[in-house]
């Protein structure tokens, strides 16, 4: 174990957080110490795979374990837990998209700048070492024109895959654009700067497999 250890916890236990356990369990200098989730077997689960403790309410955890850093693994709508990081001064990585209801993720960020809390942001493209060659290059040689585009599966029904509740209603996920190619306009950002003018067209009727209760775009420009 490493002199100085960072003791983590999770607030949201599913698809995405085990990605996170499996890569933090492996350092020596993290420890990873309470997971919640609001279907307890989730975080009982992770808790009984990495140690620590499992909750099913956010403020419970925050208020009977000492932790240096949370990660936000939520869905979209479920967000706003973050407040609670930053009123203890807890610093945290929030998967993207950072939330669903506007107001919110402006109040988040505001309550964030002005704690000058150190966060992080699932996008992890920025990090990519082409990604950054790229952005050298642009600097000298800045474009006028760069096409993004993100092709994936739309989702389809399959039985006993919790997943997709949220992420097939349009207000649960925001939809595809919201969900999957904020990758893609992360790195328009990250590569060209701030977005001025947006135009947006969505087409349905592709998706022939969709499964009840779809209400999220299919293809969108
Ligand atoms: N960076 C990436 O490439 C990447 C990849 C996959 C997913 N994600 C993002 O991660 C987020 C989560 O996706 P996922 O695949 O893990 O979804 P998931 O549905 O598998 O997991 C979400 C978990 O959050 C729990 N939850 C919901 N509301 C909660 C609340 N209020 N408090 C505590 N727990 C709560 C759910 O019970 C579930 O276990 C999404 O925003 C998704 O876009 C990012």
């Amino acid at each position: 174990m490493a002199d100085s250890v960072v003791r983590v916890g999770f607030v949201g236990c599913g698809g995405i957080a085990q990605q996170h356990f499996n890569a933090l369990s492996q350092m020596d200098s993290v420890q990873l110490v309470a997971f919640c989730d609001v279907v307890a077997e989730k975080a009982q689960d992770a808790a009984q795979r990495f140690g620590g403790r499992a909750f099913t309410d956010v403020r419970a955890m925050l208020d009977s374990v000492e932790l240096d850093a949370l990660f936000f693994c939520l869905p979209p709508f479920a967000h706003g837990a973050e407040f609670l990081a930053v009123e203890r001064g807890i610093p945290f990585f929030v998967e993207k998209p950072v939330g669903l209801d506007w107001g919110v993720i402006r109040e988040i960020a505001a309550a964030v700048r002005a704690k000058n809390l150190l966060t992080s942001v699932g996008y992890m493209n920025r990090y990519r070492r082409g990604i950054n060659r790229v952005r050298e290059l642009l600097q000298i040689d800045p474009p006028i024109l760069l096409l993004g585009g993100w092709v994936g599966r739309t989702p389809q029904a399959r039985p006993g895959e919790g997943i997709w509740r949220w992420w097939i209603q349009k207000d649960k996920s925001g939809g595809q654009f919201h969900e999957q190619v904020t990758h893609t306009v992360d790195l328009v950002r990250y590569l060209a700067g701030e977005v001025v003018e947006v135009h947006a067209y969505a087409a349905k009727g592709l998706n022939r497999l969709a499964p009840e209760g779809y209400t999220i775009e299919d293809a969108i420009a």
